[in-house]
């Protein structure tokens, strides 16, 4: 299993007092330092966290970047510019701290479709964030996805209160009829140093998507120590 590290909650520090600290390219090149396989960034269409130069920045690094984004004609011109090593679909409200729920891709599969082709053409694999539920999957399938991404939060809650079990069958079910059509699958939402070992259960996961956690523990012991501690887990 290979691990992704999202920075945004880098960039969300600091935009807090508006100036350069913590610097995003630091923190990415601390990342792959520790052999990370690729840097998560949301460019948020209100731009809360990770801002546009801050995408072109790390792409100078070399860095395999996972490009997280709202189905939007906007980000997609940027996707299309900066051309990433993947693009990850997300539903995207105001509203939320983090990303609440899988892309409803069943009720968007006509214009999902057409949304990806451009994207794919430019050789950019496309995932999917989804809920584990059989529809979405197929009908990932159907829009041309390469990989989907299975959400975690709703398993990672039920960690919490200590009874995951049906949530984590429901992400191996999900992830067996993804294999089934010839989809990849990455996780992530929520995971951490305690549920994180769950996700060997599921077979043949490709990639963990991680951020809280890690920005949270390098906190304590550095960005370094952090995600050494986290490759060490998966
Ligand atoms: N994957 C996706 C698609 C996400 O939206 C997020 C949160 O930004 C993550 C993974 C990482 O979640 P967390 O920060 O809870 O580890």
């Amino acid at each position: 299993m290979k691990l992704g590290l999202n920075i945004d909650h880098i960039a969300t520090l600091r935009n807090a007092r508006g100036g350069v600290e913590p610097d995003v390219v630091e923190a990415a090149k601390a990342a792959l330092e520790e052999k990370i396989f690729a840097l998560t960034m949301h460019l948020r269409e209100d731009r809360r966290h990770i801002k546009d130069s801050d995408l072109y920045n790390v792409q100078k690094l070399n860095a395999k970047i996972n490009l997280e984004m709202a189905a939007v004609e906007e980000v997609q011109k940027i996707a299309l510019d900066l051309v990433p090593y993947s693009v990850c679909l997300v539903p995207e409200k105001r509203q939320e701290i983090t990303t609440e729920g899988g892309l409803d891709v069943y009720n968007q599969r006509e214009y999902l479709k057409e949304f990806i082709k451009p994207i794919k053409n430019k050789g950019i694999i496309v995932s999917l964030f989804i809920d584990p539920d059989l529809n979405q999957v197929e009908s990932a399938k159907y829009v041309g996805a390469d990989y989907i991404e299975l959400h975690t939060g709703t398993f990672s809650n039920a960690y919490e209160k200590g009874d995951y079990k049906n949530e984590l069958k429901k992400l191996i079910i999900a992830s067996n009829e993804a294999k089934k059509l010839g989809l990849k699958v990455n996780a992530g939402h929520g995971l951490n140093y305690k549920n994180v070992y769950l996700m060997k259960e599921i077979p043949d996961l490709s990639e963990l998507n991680i951020g809280h956690s890690i920005i949270s523990r390098s906190v304590f012991v550095g960005l370094k120590q952090a995600i050494k501690e986290m490759l060490e887990l998966i």
